[in-house]
C-alpha cells in the first residue's frame, strides 16, 4: 500500500565536538553536506516534501537548503534546542492537517540509504503501525538510547545512556534514531511529552513510551548493518564516515568491472560513474558529479574535481586536474596539466604542462577552451580562454595563445632562440 510519505530532519543541535564555526551538518562527505545526504537518501526512499529543523547556525543552513533543495526541502526554526521531541515540535505548524506517514531522521547520519529507508517505510505501512523505531545492534553501545524489551520481546521503553543504570547500560540494541510515525494517531503525544529527565529535554523518545501505554502499535525494526546509522560528532567521525562510504562506492565499482588498483589511497564520490574495464591506478581522487567510459586509464594521481565527462580509450595521468571538462574517446592527457571549463574533441594530444587558463581574478569570472578532434598540443602551453584550437591544428611547445586558431594550421608563439657564441669565454 502506497501512502503519503514525508519527512522532518532534526538538524538544529550545535555539534560542539566538531570545534568549528561551521555548522556541523554543513561539513562535507565528498563536497557534499552530510545533510544533503540525509536528504537525498529521504527523496530516493520516496519522500518528496521534507522539512529540515534549524538552529545553530540556522541561517547558513536554510541558504544551503533553499540553494540546493529549494524544490524539495523547507525549514523550520527551532529557536532554542530543549530535545529531540521539542525539535519535532517545532516543525509541527508545517505538518498541520497531515494524516500520512511521517519518516524522522537525524542530520548527522549521512550513511543511511535511500533502500534501507524505502525498506523502512514499507514495514511500518504494511504493519499498519502507529510508531516503527529504527534499531542496531552495537557492541559498543556507549552513548545511544537503549532498546529495552518487555518477556514477550515486545520493545517497552528507550533510555537514554545518561538516564540509564547498570542493568540498562547493558543492553546492546540501540535506538538509531530514526522513526517512522502514523501523524494521523500519534501527533497528539508529542505534546505530551515532559522534560523530566537528567538533561531537563524533551526526549522523542518518550513519544516510545507514550505510544505503549496510550495502546499503540508500536514496533522496532532492526538494521542489519549498524554502519548506516553511524552519527557524526567529531572530526574523526566524518573521516571514518567518508572511509565508509569511499569503500561503498569502490566496492560497487569493482563488483561493476571497474578495476581499482590500490583501494586505500583511491578517493571516488559516490555521484561518479564508471564503465567496465576502466582502469583506476594509485592515489586518485574524484570529487562530485562526473561520467567517465569504459577502457579508460586514470592516475596515478589525478584530480577530478566534479563536472567531467570522459568518453571511452581517455588517458587522465599524473598530475593531471580536470574540472568541468568533456573529453571525447581516444585522447590522452597524460602529464602535469589542468584542464578546465573546457571541450576536448576526440584523438587529441594534450603534451606536458598544458593549462587552460579559464579565470580572470579581477572580475571573478571563467571562460571556456574548446579543443577540437585531432588537436595536438606541445608541452608547456597556456591556453587563454575563450579560445577555441580548430580540428587537426598544431600548437608548438612553449606557447601562450590568446586568440582562436583555424583548422590544420600551426600555432606558435614562441620567441625564437638566440645564441651567443663563446659567451663563456
Ligand atoms: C538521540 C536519541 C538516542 C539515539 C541517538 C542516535 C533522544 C533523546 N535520544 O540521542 O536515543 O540513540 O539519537 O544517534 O532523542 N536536535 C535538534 N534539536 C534539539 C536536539 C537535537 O534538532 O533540541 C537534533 C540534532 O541536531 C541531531 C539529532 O537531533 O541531528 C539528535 O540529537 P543529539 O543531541 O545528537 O541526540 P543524541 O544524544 O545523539
Ligand atoms: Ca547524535
Amino acid at each position: 500500500m502506497i501512502k503519503d510519505l514525508k519527512t522532518v530532519i532534526l538538524a538544529a543541535g550545535k555539534g560542539t565536538r566538531m570545534k568549528s564555526d561551521t555548522p556541523k551538518v554543513l561539513h562535507e562527505i565528498f563536497s557534499k553536506p552530510i545533510l544533503g545526504r540525509v536528504l537525498d537518501s529521504a527523496i530516493l526512499s520516496g519522500s518528496k516534501e521534507n522539512i529540515v529543523v534549524t538552529g545553530h547556525g540556522a541561517d547558513k543552513v536554510e541558504k544551503y537548503i533553499s540553494a540546493a533543495y529549494g524544490d524539495y526541502a523547507v525549514c523550520a526554526l527551532q529557536e532554542k534546542q530543549l530535545g529531540t521531541a521539542h525539535a519535532l515540535m517545532s516543525a509541527a505548524d508545517k505538518l498541520k492537517g497531515y494524516e500520512g506517514t511521517l519518516l524522522v531522521l537525524c542530520g548527522d547520519t549521512p550513511l543511511i540509504t535511500g533502500e534501507t529507508l524505502f525498506d523502512f517505510v514499507k514495514f511500518h505501512n504494511e504493519n499498519n503501525a502507529d510508531i516503527t523505531v529504527m534499531s542496531a545492534l552495537f557492541d559498543n553501545p556507549f552513548g545511544y538510547g537503549r532498546i529495552v524489551r518487555d518477556g514477550n520481546n515486545n520493545i517497552k521503553a528507550i533510555i537514554e545512556e545518561k538516564d540509564a543504570d547498570i542493568e540498562t547500560k547493558k543492553i546492546k540494541e540501540i535506538n538509531a534514531g530514526i522513526y517512522c510515525f502514523n501523524w494521523k494517531t500519534v501527533s497528539g503525544g508529542l505534546f505530551e511529552i515532559k522534560n523530566y529527565n537528567s538533561q531537563n529535554e524533551y526526549y522523542l523518545t518518550d513519544l516510545i513510551k507514550w505510544g505503549i501505554e496510550s495502546s499503540k502499535k508500536v514496533f522496532p525494526y532492526v538494521l542489519q548493518s549498524g554502519d548506516e546509522i553511524l552519527g557524526i560528532n567529531s572530526k574523526k567521525q566524518l573521516a571514518e564516515a567518508t572511509k565508509i562510504m569511499k569503500m561503498r562506492k569502490l566496492d560497487e565499482l569493482m563488483d561493476s568491472g571497474v578495476t581499482i588498483v590500490d583501494p586505500d589511497t583511491t578517493y571516488i564520490s559516490p555521484e561518479t560513474e564508471i564503465e567496465p574495464d576502466t582502469v583506476i591506478l594509485p592515489s586518485v581522487v574524484i570529487e562530485g558529479k562526473n561520467k567517465i567510459g569504459k577502457n579508460c586509464k586514470i592516475g596515478p594521481f589525478s584530480h577530478l574535481r566534479g563536472d567531467c565527462v570522459i568518453e571511452d580509450y581517455v588517458k587522465i595521468g599524473n598530475f593531471v586536474e580536470l574540472k568541468k571538462a568533456t573529453v571525447k574517446s581516444h585522447t590522452n592527457i597524460c602529464h602535469l596539466s589542468y584542464v578546465g571549463d573546457s571541450f576536448v574533441g576526440e584523438h587529441v594530444n594534450i603534451g606536458a604542462g598544458t593549462i587552460t587558463a579559464n579565470y580572470d581574478s579581477r572580475t571573478k569570472t571563467k571562460s571556456k577552451t574548446t579543443i577540437e578532434n585531432n588537436v595536438s598540443i606541445g608541452s608547456n602551453v597556456v591556453l587563454v580562454a575563450p579560445v577555441k584550437l580548430g580540428e587537426k591544428s598544431f600548437i608548438g611547445a612553449g606557447s601562450v595563445i590568446t586568440t582562436d586558431v583555424e583548422n590544420n594550421a600551426l600555432a606558435v608563439t614562441r620567441s625564437p632562440k638566440k645564441e651567443i657564441k663563446n659567451y663563456i669565454k
